[in-house]
C-alpha cells in the first residue's frame, strides 16, 4: 500500500473504480496533485481553463503567496530587494539564483553593457512600421527580427549559446525599446552608452538628443530601477506561460520573447497599465467615482476598474505598496505639488477597498494601478507603458526559459480539451448544401 500520507484517492461515482496519484509537497505553498498519468489510468482530462488550479512546472524562481500578499525572489522579499538592491542585481538573481558578490555583480554589468548595441541593420525593421504604430507592435516585430541574428548562439541545448542568447536580450531591449519610442516622435535613435547603468541608459536613450548634452536626473534613474525591479518577475503568470509554452518546441529564444510581449500587450495583463491612465482620465473627477464603480459592479458592462484585481493576489499586491511610495516620491522630486490624477487614483482606491463587492471579492490595487502615474509624471507616453514593463519582464521570461530548457523532465507543451462540438456527419455535396446560419460573410 503506498504512503497514505502522499496519494490522494478520486473515486468515479458512476463506476465505482477509484485511483490514487501522489501529493508531491514543494519548498514552501500549496502541494501539487502529480496527475501525469491521470489520462493514462482513467481515459480523462482534467478540465482547468485560465489555468486557475493547474501548476504547469517546478520552479525555485519566484514564489508568490496571494492570500498574504507575499512576493519572493529566489526567497528574498520584493520590498528589500525594491529598497535594498538594484535591478542588475536581481537580473542576476533571477537567472543565477544568489545575489552576485561584487566581483560578479561588475562582471554581469559590463557583459550587460557590452551587449547593449544592436545590429546596425535592425534599424531597418522600424522604418516598416506606421509612425504612429504602438511601440508594443514595434517591440513584437523588433525582438521577433532579433531571430533573424545571431547565428553563433541559437542551438538551446548548448548552455554557452543559451548565456550569450540570454544576456543579449537583457542587454539589447531598453535600446530596442527606446529606439520605439523615438521612431514614433520622428527624432535619431540614441545610442547606448557604456559609462550608464542600465536604467541611466534606458533614460538617455528615451530623451537625449544629439544636439544637446543630457544629464540623467538620479532620483528619477533611482525610481526606473526600483520600477524594473517591481515588474522583473511574477511566477507564471500568462506572458511567462507564452515563453514557456512556445520555448517548450525549442524555438528560438528571441522568437519566445517576442511571444512573451504579444500576451503582455493585453489590458487584462501587462497592458492594463495604459488602461488605468486612460481610465483615470475618463473618470476625471472623483465624483465621478460611484457612477465607475457601478459600471465595475455591472455583469452586463464590460467595464472593469483596471489596475484592481489579480489571479492569485486575493490581498494588496506588495508590489502596489512600494509603486505607491515611489510615486510620492517621483512627484516630490518634480516638483509637482498636487497631482489630480494621483489624487483621483488615492480617492478611488479608498473608496473601493471599502465597497461590499471589492471587498468580497478580494479585489485590490495591482502593480498597475500606480505604474501609470509615475510614468506619466516622468513624460513618458501613455503607449510606452506596457514597453516598460516588457523591458522589466525580458529577464523574468530568460530566466524561466533557461529553468524550462535545463529541467530533464520538460516536455513540449500540449494541452488536452472538453469537445464539446459535432460528433459525426456525412459529406453533403455542394449543390445540396442549404444554410442553417445567419450570414457570417465579412462587411
Ligand atoms: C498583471 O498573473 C500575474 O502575475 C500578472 C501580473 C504580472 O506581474 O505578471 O501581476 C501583471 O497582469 C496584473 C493584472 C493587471 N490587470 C488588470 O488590472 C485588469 C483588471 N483586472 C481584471 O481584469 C482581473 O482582475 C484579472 C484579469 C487581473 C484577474 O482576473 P481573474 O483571476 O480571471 O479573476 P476573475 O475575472 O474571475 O474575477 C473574479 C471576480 C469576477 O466576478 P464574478 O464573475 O466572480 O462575479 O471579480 C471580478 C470579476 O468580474 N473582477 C472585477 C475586477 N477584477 C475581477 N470586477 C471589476 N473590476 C475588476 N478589476
Amino acid at each position: 500500500m503506498s504512503d497514505q500520507k502522499n496519494t490522494v484517492s478520486m473515486t468515479d461515482n458512476r463506476t465505482g473504480k477509484t485511483w490514487e496519484f501522489p501529493v508531491i509537497e514543494g519548498s514552501t505553498g500549496p502541494d501539487v496533485i502529480d496527475i501525469r498519468r491521470l489520462y493514462a489510468e482513467t481515459g480523462m482530462f482534467t478540465y482547468d481553463p485560465g489555468f486557475t488550479s493547474t501548476g504547469s512546472c517546478e520552479s525555485s524562481i519566484t514564489y508568490i503567496d496571494g492570500e498574504k500578499g507575499v512576493l519572493r525572489h529566489r526567497g528574498y522579499d520584493i520590498a528589500d530587494l525594491a529598497e535594498h538592491s538594484d535591478f542588475m542585481e536581481v537580473s542576476y538573481l533571477l537567472l543565477y539564483g544568489d545575489l552576485p558578490t561584487p566581483p560578479q555583480k561588475a562582471k554581469f554589468e559590463s557583459d550587460i553593457t557590452h551587449h547593449s548595441m544592436v545590429h546596425e541593420q535592425l534599424h531597418d525593421f522600424y522604418t516598416g512600421f506606421r509612425r504612429d504604430s504602438h511601440p508594443m507592435a514595434v517591440m513584437v516585430g523588433v525582438i521577433g527580427a532579433l531571430s533573424s541574428f545571431y547565428h553563433d548562439s541559437t542551438d538551446i541545448t548548448d548552455p554557452r549559446h543559451r548565456l550569450i542568447a540570454s544576456y543579449r536580450m537583457i542587454a539589447k531591449v531598453p535600446t530596442i525599446a527606446a529606439w520605439a519610442y523615438k521612431y514614433s516622435i520622428g527624432q535619431p535613435f540614441i545610442y547606448p552608452k557604456n559609462n550608464l547603468s542600465y536604467a541611466e541608459n534606458f533614460l538617455q536613450m528615451m530623451y537625449a538628443v544629439p544636439c544637446e548634452e543630457y544629464m540623467v536626473n538620479p532620483v528619477l534613474a533611482r525610481a526606473m530601477d526600483r520600477i524594473l525591479i517591481l515588474h522583473a518577475d511574477h511566477e507564471q503568470n500568462a506572458s511567462t506561460s507564452t515563453v514557456r509554452l512556445a520555448g517548450s518546441s525549442g524555438a528560438n529564444p528571441f522568437a519566445c520573447i517576442a511571444s512573451g510581449i504579444a500576451s503582455l500587450w493585453g489590458p487584462a495583463h501587462g497592458g492594463a497599465n495604459e488602461a488605468v491612465l486612460k481610465m483615470l482620465n475618463e473618470i476625471g473627477h472623483k465624483d465621478n467615482i460611484p457612477e465607475y464603480l457601478a459600471k465595475a459592479k455591472d455583469k452586463d458592462d464590460p467595464f472593469r476598474l483596471m489596475g484592481f484585481g489579480h489571479r492569485v493576489y486575493k490581498n494588496y499586491d506588495p508590489r502596489a505598496t512600494v509603486m505607491q511610495k515611489t510615486c510620492h516620491e517621483v512627484l516630490d522630486e518634480l516638483g509637482i505639488a498636487n497631482e489630480p490624477l494621483l489624487d483621483l487614483a488615492m480617492e478611488l482606491e479608498r473608496i473601493a477597498l471599502e465597497d461590499p463587492y471589492f471587498v468580497e471579492k478580494k479585489l485590490f490595487p495591482n502593480v498597475d494601478f500606480y505604474s501609470g502615474i509615475i510614468f506619466k509624471a516622468m513624460n513618458i507616453p501613455v503607449s510606452m507603458y506596457t514597453v516598460l514593463f516588457a523591458l522589466a519582464r525580458t529577464v523574468g521570461w530568460v530566466a524561466q526559459w533557461n529553468e524550462m530548457i535545463e529541467d530533464p523532465t520538460q516536455k513540449i507543451g500540449r494541452p488536452r480539451q472538453l469537445f464539446i462540438g459535432e460528433v459525426q456527419r456525412e459529406f453533403i455535396p455542394l449543390h445540396k448544401r442549404v444554410s442553417k446560419n445567419r450570414e457570417l460573410a465579412p462587411e
